[in-house]
């Protein structure tokens, strides 16, 4: 009996061996790169238990100096993780106006491929931003591509390659996409890739059937759209590398086959976070082979207009908290580490009443805990006052600011972040 279980078990392990490959060898990572161990992140032998941040336009500014100072106020803050894109792609058209504004782009799309911009005014800002986060001892998030228009996202691909009436979903099943965005993908975790500074690998922010573009009929819940193309490119980015970490980037959305809902106007409403229309299968994609995390974000002002109304019995609050417990068990099931990724609220008095609460409530199940987004003040480039794109702009020194941007003069809000970092901190022993 005994032999025959050894047999079976050495069977399992040849089998799984050669059928689950490229698998990541978890063991033995180089020194300085994060790890799982079962539910939690380990950095060199020890638990890592952190609060991070969001900034997509770090790379985006012009001067080192800038750059340098956002990382001191973060590391002031106590944030040991940074989220950022590791995209930012424009059309050919917008070429000329994003040399005199000093745009930082990496690709340029001006047919169905994509040109690489690995200069001063490019990729190299880029390595800048890498090199800096590891002076100042703060993990990068890097996120390949954006489901959302802004900075150049998915949609270029759609365009360019799909064409015209495309729907959106087409980026996760059209092969010549998938090429072209993995030949991306290859260039970025190449130049990266022996770097401790990374966290992780990021597929996509907020990947979702339909985008800025429609969804078309074949990305539906139950089709695994999402799923196979997280598993397929996650495994491509092992196949790159080895040891750095793999994430979706997703919003955290769930598929259940119980109903969730709620009554508006005298009709149920299938809720869009739980019925899988969005694309995602929160417990499913995470149980991928090479998804060695998993992410959920909280934005219950945009998702229930519906119910956050003056008056009615909804709460942002007790929503927020639902939403972290439910991302806890899930994560639980599946036993890999989960962390916060985005969460905001519009409003300072907004912000001041809800983050204590949501922060407690994700700091009770151990998570990493990365508010949208980070504020910085006294940057200096053009004397402080600089457009970048869409809304986004320095005025006064301070950084862009989408209504979710919090910086240190916001004294209350700030303290929530920095007390948590301490208790993270503390925690990482
Ligand atoms: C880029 O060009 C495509 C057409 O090829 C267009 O649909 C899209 O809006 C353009 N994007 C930007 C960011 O200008
Ligand atoms: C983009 O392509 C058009 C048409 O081929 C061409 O006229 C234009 O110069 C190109 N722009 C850039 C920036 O390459
Ligand atoms: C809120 O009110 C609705 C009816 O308007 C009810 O169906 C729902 O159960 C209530 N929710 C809570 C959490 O009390
Ligand atoms: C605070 O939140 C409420 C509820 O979502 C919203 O109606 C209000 O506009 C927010 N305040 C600000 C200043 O954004
Ligand atoms: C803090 O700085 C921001 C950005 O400059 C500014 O908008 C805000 O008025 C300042 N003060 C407070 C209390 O928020």
């Amino acid at each position: 009996m005994r032999q025959y279980l050894i047999l079976l078990l050495l069977f399992t392990l040849v089998q799984s061996a050669v059928t689950d490959s490229p698998r990541r060898p978890n063991s033995n990572p180089p020194k300085g790169f994060v790890t799982t161990k079962g539910s939690k992140f380990v950095l060199d032998g020890k638990p890592f238990y952190f609060v991070g941040t969001n900034s997509y336009w770090v790379p985006l500014l012009t001067t080192k100096e800038d750059v340098e100072s956002t990382f001191k106020q973060m590391k002031n803050a106590g944030v040991k993780v940074l989220r950022t894109w590791g995209f930012n792609a424009i059309n050919g058209s917008e070429l000329a106006a994003a040399r005199n504004s000093d745009l930082t782009y990496y690709q340029v799309w001006n047919s169905t491929e994509w040109v690489l911009n690995d200069g001063p005014q490019g990729l190299q800002r880029l390595d800048n931003v890498i090199a800096m986060a590891g002076k100042y001892n703060i993990k990068i998030i890097l996120t390949f591509t954006n489901n959302w228009v802004g900075y150049g996202g998915s949609e270029l691909y759609v365009n360019w390659i799909g064409g015209a009436g495309s729907t959106h979903d087409v980026f996760y099943t059209h092969p010549k996409i998938i090429a072209s965005y993995q030949r991306y993908v290859k260039t970025i975790v190449n130049r990266y890739k022996t770097s401790p500074n990374i966290f992780a690998w990021e597929l996509m922010n907020e990947a979702r059937c339909l985008g800025d573009l429609p969804g078309g009929p074949s990305c539906i819940p139950g089709s695994g759209t999402l799923y196979h193309w997280y598993n397929q490119q996650a495994n491509f980015v092992r196949s790159l590398d080895p040891y750095h970490l793999i994430t979706t980037g997703g919003e955290g959305h769930f598929y259940w086959k119980k109903p969730v809902g709620f009554w508006y106007n005298g009709q149920f409403i299938s809720d869009y976070n739980f019925n899988g229309q969005a694309g995602e299968d929160f417990d499913r994609d995470l149980t991928l082979e090479n998804i060695d995390f998993g992410t959920y974000h909280i934005y219950p002002q945009y998702w229930y207009p519906q119910l956050d109304t003056p008056g009615s019995n909804f709460t942002l609050k007790a929503w927020g908290i639902d939403w972290i417990k439910l991302h806890a068990k899930a994560a639980k099931r599946v036993g890999k580490p989960v962390i916060l990724e985005e969460f905001g609220v519009t409003g300072l008095e907004n912000k001041t009443d809800i983050y204590p609460a949501w922060v407690d409530s994700a700091l009770s199940t151990g998570h990493g805990i990365m508010p949208w987004q980070f504020g910085a003040l006294g940057l200096t480039e053009n004397g402080g006052n600089r457009v970048i794109k869409y809304a986004d702009a320095l005025i006064n020194g301070a950084s862009p600011n989408d209504g979710h941007a919090f910086y240190e003069n916001q004294t209350t809000v700030w303290n929530v972040f920095t007390n948590a970092a301490k208790v993270q901190d503390a925690k990482s022993k």
